[in-house]
């Protein structure tokens, strides 16, 4: 697939089959991440591959727990609200049982932190599109990043104590076959040419 089509025609994917895709192609997409770029090439993006079923459930459970215990305030955003309202009912997946959870991280105090990981969560969101992978941008271990419970869980997993986590990214087979790719209408981001 050409690069612009790629960027244009990716959209978000929740549903998937229970298949792991190939490492290597899991690789492919992790690469067109390691190859974003980053403030001063400071590559301190850090890629943390989630695959096995059993651990992604438990983390699932892990994150339903935690969100459930937290208290919605009035200028609480409206995406964790949600995930808040969905977690007090119980049964919260907020990964959408995907088979691939690529969550990124990135040094404590960087400035550049999240602009670069979102460089490479942008690039691996292209590249699964390019190789007919599905993918989503997950957020809430990213707001969960001072939970201790949520630390404790990802330090297990290779996340390092001088790190935040700055999101993450489901990836894997399309239940229907193929990405989502039917585009969505642009009503904002506005363009303004000022000459
Ligand atoms: C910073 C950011 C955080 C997001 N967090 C989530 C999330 O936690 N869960 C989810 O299902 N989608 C999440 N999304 C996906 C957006 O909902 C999606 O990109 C948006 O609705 C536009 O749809 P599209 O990706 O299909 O074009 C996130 C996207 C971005 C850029």
């Amino acid at each position: 697939m050409e690069a612009l089509e790629a960027i244009l025609t990716r959209r978000s994917t929740r549903r998937y089959k229970k298949e792991i895709p190939d490492k290597e192609l899991i690789n492919k997409v992790i690469e067109a991440g390691r190859y974003a770029p980053s403030g001063s090439n400071s590559q301190t993006t850090h890629f943390i591959v989630f695959t096995d079923e059993a651990v992604l459930a438990e983390m699932a459970d892990l994150v339903c727990g935690e969100f459930a215990k937290m208290e919605i305030k009035e200028d609480t955003y409206i995406s964790l609200k949600n995930s808040i309202n969905a977690a007090r009912k119980g049964g919260y997946v907020f990964h959408y049982g995907a088979p691939v959870y690529i969550v990124t991280a990135n040094k404590k105090g960087y400035g550049n932190a999240m602009a670069d990981s979102a460089c490479a969560l942008e690039n691996m969101m292209i590249a699964a599109n390019a190789l007919d992978l599905g993918s989503c941008w997950i957020n809430q271990l990213h707001w969960l990043d001072k939970n201790e419970e949520i630390r404790k869980f990802m330090y297990r997993y290779g996340l390092n104590e001088d790190e935040t986590i700055t999101g993450g990214l489901i990836i894997g087979y399309p239940e229907s076959g193929e990405p989502v790719r039917e585009p969505l209408e642009r009503k904002g981001n506005p363009v303004t040419w000022a000459n």
